[in-house]
């Protein structure tokens, strides 16, 4: 496991666009697992940046995205389908036939979930999955649980989530109950993982997840502990407590 510590979170978001530069660079058609919420943003505006003014090429790389909120439409503001377009895709030379989001609206969710798993192992698995990290330690939408999931699935989001995702809505009760993530087990077979943490209000789950030593389903992110290949990037508020 390897652990960075940027002084701020622009320089985060650097650290992990030379990462995924770099991974590009090696591999041109990468397949890239990608996360929405607050943290990657960052990510995404220095990957358009280095797009536009170094020529950074996006046209083989393959996406598939963690997760979406189950029932919204797609182009609803808060769609997670919206939010890609709105902070990524819009501004790249991405295929459109090479970006992957869990449908939010799928006629058979069961036979969805393991066609998109299957859609994951047909082009090869993930080689770089991005994550951020819920404070209650959630990963994608695998919220903590006496058990988790390994394939992609329907889960309920927990009341720490929906209040914690309230802030994009204008109210509590709009916030969806229900997504479609990515399992534990989906993004373990990443073959490379990069943890991204910033702000102060993440320093105690850095800190649960690092110094507790201990793995368990009540921490989603600390099963990523046991995967070989796990860069976490934080900021110095988000390592405040581990440090
Ligand atoms: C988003 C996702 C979530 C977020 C997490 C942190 O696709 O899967 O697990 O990564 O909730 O969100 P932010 O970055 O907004 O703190």
């Amino acid at each position: 496991m390897k652990i960075f510590i940027e002084k701020n979170y622009t320089d985060l978001s650097k650290r992990v666009a030379d990462i995924i530069e770099s991974e590009m660079k090696e591999k041109s058609n990468l397949v890239l697992g990608l996360a929405t919420g607050s943290t990657p943003i960052g990510t995404y505006e220095e990957l358009i940046k280095r797009h536009k003014e170094e020529g950074l090429d996006f046209s083989k790389i393959t996406t598939f995205n963690l997760d979406e909120y189950l029932g919204i439409p797609h182009d609803h503001v808060n769609s997670y389908h919206y939010f890609m377009e709105e902070n990524f895709f819009k501004s790249i030379n991405i295929d459109n036939d090479k970006i992957n989001i869990p449908n939010g609206n799928p006629e058979n969710a069961e036979e969805y979930c393991k066609a998109y798993d299957e859609k994951i192992e047909n082009q090869g698995g993930i080689d770089v999955q991005i994550l951020g990290i819920g404070e209650n330690g959630h990963i994608a939408f695998n919220e903590p649980d006496d058990k988790l999931y390994l394939g992609t699935h329907v889960t309920d989001l927990t009341e720490s989530t929906i209040k914690a995702n309230s802030r994009f809505f204008d109210s509590i009760d709009d916030v969806p109950k229900k997504a479609i993530t990515m399992g534990l087990g989906s993004i373990m077979k990443s073959k490379k993982i990069l943890l991204l943490a910033s702000g102060k209000n993440k320093a105690n789950t850095i800190k649960k997840l690092l110094k507790d030593g201990v793995v368990s389903t009540h921490n989603p992110a600390s099963l990523l502990l046991l995967h070989p290949d796990v860069t976490i990037i934080l900021d110095e508020e988000a390592a405040e407590e581990y440090m």
